[in-house]
């Protein structure tokens, strides 16, 4: 016969339920406890089955985090962040990339629902708001991960992107420069809109400032590599002074471009500022300037979200990091 939970309760002196803690709900049991039960189920080699447990509970352990781009690492920072914090509540992180394909968002959306998901966090692209209340209707809660809640019922955590936009251009403002241009996304990706958004509202209150805005048609190195190299074909008197893209992946891109053509110094040239503050960041060719989220602790804080009981909002303020590709000197 197999050990069930009730031997393993015997075993080390506590309820059934304290053991179906342990295995589902660990934050809820004191470290006493949990040690007696491990060390019974190591004892007599429990090993749980996850299939009738699934149809028992109605949900399995997997939590479904759908990203945008998997390939940036600012989503794979707040991945990691999400996945310690599930780790510790006995659960996991299963991440899915929608790379800009709504098809395939909701494709992930069905496969998550088919598998009675913990939970949903999701950075949407083009997500049918009616979709996600539908996935939450059948028993799957979610959470917006990098974008706000518009309706009180549903959980997000972001960072205030408006802010972001704001502070980027007002450091380039504040060093003097007026002729600025904003790189980056389409207006209907949200947190680019937001970005957007701050960066007109800085430039409006500088008399004389002017922003361009070269929209891309994707938020990657090689899209930032495409506009550095058209703004280093301009003539001089045509180049902005300074230069906010929306992401980090953007700004790598067109430092790798000024630096191969070589006709353009940063930030002697033109100052560069990013947004995201990935890791790569501080060690590129010129370091880069940029607005820093918190991206592990929103994966975290959504997972935070995910078990809490009631709907919140969580927003947390942008961090100016200045560096070298906007302040000479700088580290
Ligand atoms: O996915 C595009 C951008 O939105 C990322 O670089 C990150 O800034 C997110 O907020």
């Amino acid at each position: 016969m197999p050990v069930s939970i009730r031997d393993v309760a015997l075993r080390a002196g506590v309820s059934v339920g304290t053991v179906s803690n342990v295995l589902n709900r660990p934050y809820k049991v004191s470290e006493t406890a949990t040690l007696r039960v491990l060390t019974a189920i190591n004892e007599l080699g429990f090993v749980r089955n996850d299939a009738a447990r699934q149809l028992r509970a109605g949900r399995s352990r997997s939590i479904g985090l759908i990203v945008l781009d998997s390939g940036n690492p600012f989503f794979a920072d707040l991945a990691r962040g999400a996945q310690a914090r599930a780790t510790e509540a006995g659960l996991v992180i299963m991440v899915a990339s929608t790379d800009g394909d709504a098809d395939r968002e909701h494709a992930y959306l069905d496969l998550f629902e088919e598998q009675r998901a913990f939970g949903v966090l999701i950075s949407p692209h083009d997500v049918d708001p009616g979709r996600l209340e539908q996935l939450r209707s059948h028993g799957v809660p979610y959470v917006l991960v990098d974008k706000g809640a518009n309706e009180p019922a549903v959980s997000s955590v972001t960072v205030d992107d408006v802010a972001g936009g704001r502070l980027a251009v007002q450091h380039l403002l504040r060093l003097g420069h007026r002729r600025i241009a904003v790189v980056g996304g389409a207006e209907s990706i949200s947190q680019v809109a937001d970005r957007l958004l701050g960066a007109r509202q800085s430039i409006a209150q500088v008399p004389g400032a002017s922003l361009e805005e070269i929209a891309t048609a994707e938020l990657s190195v090689l899209a930032g590599r495409e506009v550095g190299r058209d703004v280093a074909a301009r003539l001089r008197a045509d180049r902005p002074h300074a230069v906010f893209c929306v992401n980090d992946l953007l700004a790598v891109g067109m430092l790798q471009a000024f630096s191969l053509l070589g006709d353009v110094r940063v930030p002697e040239d033109i100052a560069l500022i990013g947004y995201d503050d990935i890791a790569f960041a501080a060690s590129t060719v010129v370091p880069l300037s940029s607005i820093r989220q918190p991206s592990a602790l929103i994966g975290a804080t959504a997972v935070d979200l995910l078990l809490a009981e009631g709907p919140k909002h969580v927003l947390f303020q942008p961090e100016l990091v200045v560096r070298a590709s906007t302040v000479r000197g700088a580290p």
